[in-house]
């Protein structure tokens, strides 16, 4: 049986390491890649990053899996056992331009359940963490249930990209949302923005392609407070591919689902 004190205890220890190196790293210039495309970058500190995790985590739990984004990981067909999935940066256009507003984001499952999730907000020293059934934290205080807030004074996060013609959903769906609520907000960094909904800094946010390091940790975090992660069409995410991302209050996902999302009967 899995020993989650202290695969918590690591998981902690490891972060805070990590993210010392990331900002210490502040002081030195980038080596800066792009990826799928120019605006997809990538630097040596993610690489880096997920480099000094998995190999932890190989020498300390040899038979547990890893799921990395940067690809040092394995080739996962399931999420049988222990599966560590790991963004070593999330926001990493952040990480470049404003040297903030990008995380850690790493998730533990075991055989599919969300166990342990962990966000840690590198410049802030802002650790948001959960393990499932033991409530939800950021650093030493604990995260309140998520309280219920109708659609228009919630103040939900999503990329103003969406709200343009595009070709994964309805854009004038989600215009319509944008107007009904209090407020928009967009920060470049999908675990940062799950980490806001759990914390209670937004009340939703939304979006259309994530992976499974995206949303790993985050996941477990938010549901830790009464809060709800699926897809925009309230279906569950598979943990092994792509989904578009729905996170919030679990009164205020329903209501936005029905009102603005779910296709009219
Ligand atoms: C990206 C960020 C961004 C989201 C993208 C992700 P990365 O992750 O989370 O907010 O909109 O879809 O790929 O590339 O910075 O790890
Ligand atoms: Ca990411
Ligand atoms: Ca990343």
């Amino acid at each position: 049986m899995a020993n989650w004190t202290e695969i918590d205890r690591h998981a902690k220890l490891w972060i805070a390491d990590a993210g010392e190196s990331i900002r210490r790293s502040f002081k030195h210039s980038l080596s800066i890649q792009t990826k799928s495309n120019p605006n997809d970058l990538v630097t040596n500190m993610d690489k880096e990053t997920e480099k000094y995790f998995i190999s932890n985590i190989r020498d300390t739990y040899p038979d547990h899996s890893i799921l990395g984004e940067e690809g040092n990981g394995d080739q996962l067909n399931s999420l049988d056992g222990t599966v560590w999935i790991i963004d070593p940066i999330d926001g990493t256009t952040n990480f470049i331009h404003q040297q903030r507003n990008f995380v850690i984001s790493i998730g533990i499952y075991e055989n599919g359940v969300g166990r342990l999730g962990y966000i840690y907000d590198v410049t802030h020293d802002e650790l948001y963490f959960a393990e499932k059934g033991k409530g939800a934290y950021m650093n030493e205080v604990k995260l309140p249930p998520l309280e219920k807030v109708p659609v228009h004074q919630s103040l939900i996060a999503v990329n103003a990209t969406w709200l343009v013609k595009n070709t994964y959903f309805d854009q004038h769906k989600l215009v319509s949302l944008a107007t009904a609520v209090r407020g928009t907000r967009s920060y470049g960094s999908a675990a940062l923005e799950l980490a806001y909904v759990a914390s209670g800094r937004i009340d939703s946010y939304l979006t259309m392609r994530l992976s499974p390091w995206d949303f790993a940790a985050g996941k477990i975090i938010v549901e830790e407070v009464g809060g709800v992660v699926t897809t925009l069409l309230g279906e569950e995410l598979d943990m092994l591919s792509v989904n578009s991302v729905f996170a919030g209050e679990v009164n205020l996902h329903s209501e936005i689902l029905d009102q603005f999302l779910l296709p009219t009967k």
